[in-house]
């Protein structure tokens, strides 16, 4: 029999916000394939709920080439590509190095590239598709030590604009989820960093300070954004295109 379920095939699901897409796409009775660095989370993962994981780094364009054909051989071609997977470093202009540079141009504009280069065909190959993109609220602000971050980030929102314009005609819709601080392995990592740069390594005291600056008192958790991201992947956003959407507890309101 046909298999009439949706399928997406989502980058970086192996922990924080691109498991919780994982999480909340498998949930909703969608094809779920997506393909991450991470062997260990991912197997884990896919193992827990039933969809594919795929091994492979998004820097390699032959990675995506394959693991979006897997994909494809697997489910019978996609409706949803969700570009997720990102990396953030902690720098400024004054001290970023050209290693680091080309790591977070290499990761977060190249890699969201491939993936789009890879997964856009087959979306059009049915006439209808929609892409996500996990950009960032710094698409929207600036924020301290986060220059390569902040450079990156930037440019996916624009990236949103150019294909929303390009693919809407293909029936194509692009979109773009802006959070503000999530509580992900990611932050973990960097706030042990930037505690150690402003609140003399105490992280705790790090973290406060940075709920400090949410309206709503505290940073954001990973299914909040993949509620966003899910929602701009269905037909209940069908007229939603070229939109950087922002899930930051009201940060950037002030
Ligand atoms: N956590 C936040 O506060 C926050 C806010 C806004 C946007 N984001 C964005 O959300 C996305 C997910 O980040 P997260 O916070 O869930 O962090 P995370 O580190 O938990 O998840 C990132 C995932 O991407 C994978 N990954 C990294 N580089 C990869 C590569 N080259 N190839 C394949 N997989 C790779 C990692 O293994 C990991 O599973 C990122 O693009 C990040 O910039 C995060």
């Amino acid at each position: 029999m046909k298999d009439t379920r949706k399928t997406v095939f989502l980058t970086g699901g192996s922990t924080g916000i691109g498991a919780a897409c994982v999480r909340k796409f498998a949930r909703e009775g969608w094809n779920v394939a997506f393909m991450d660095v991470n062997a260990g989370d991912g197997a884990r993962l896919a193992a827990e709920q039933g969809v594919l994981f795929l091994e492979g780094d998004t820097r390699s364009r032959a990675d995506l080439d394959q693991a979006v054909a897997a994909a494809c051989r697997q489910f019978g071609g996609l409706d949803c590509v969700v570009a997720n997977a990102g990396i953030h470093r902690c720098n400024t202009v004054l001290d970023i190095s050209e290693e680091e540079l080309d790591l977070m141009i290499d990761t977060n504009i190249k890699g969201t590239v491939h993936t789009l280069r890879a997964a856009v065909p087959c979306l059009m190959s049915r006439g209808a598709g929609s892409v996500v993109i996990n950009a960032s609220d710094q698409c929207y602000v600036g924020k301290p030590n986060s220059f390569g971050y902040g450079l990156t980030k930037g440019a996916l929102g624009q990236i949103v604009k150019g294909m929303a314009i390009d693919l809407g005609p293909k029936g194509i819709r692009v979109n773009a989820v802006c959070a503000g601080t999530i509580r992900t392995p990611l932050t973990e990592t960097l706030f042990q960093r930037f505690a150690d740069i402003t609140h003399g390594g105490d992280t705790g005291a790090y973290w406060r300070s940075e709920a400090a600056l949410y309206p709503l008192g505290r940073v954001g958790e990973a299914h909040e954004v993949a509620e966003l991201m899910y929602f701009l992947a269905s037909d209940a956003a069908s007229f939603m295109t070229g939109g950087l959407y922002l899930v930051d507890g009201g940060l950037t309101a002030g």
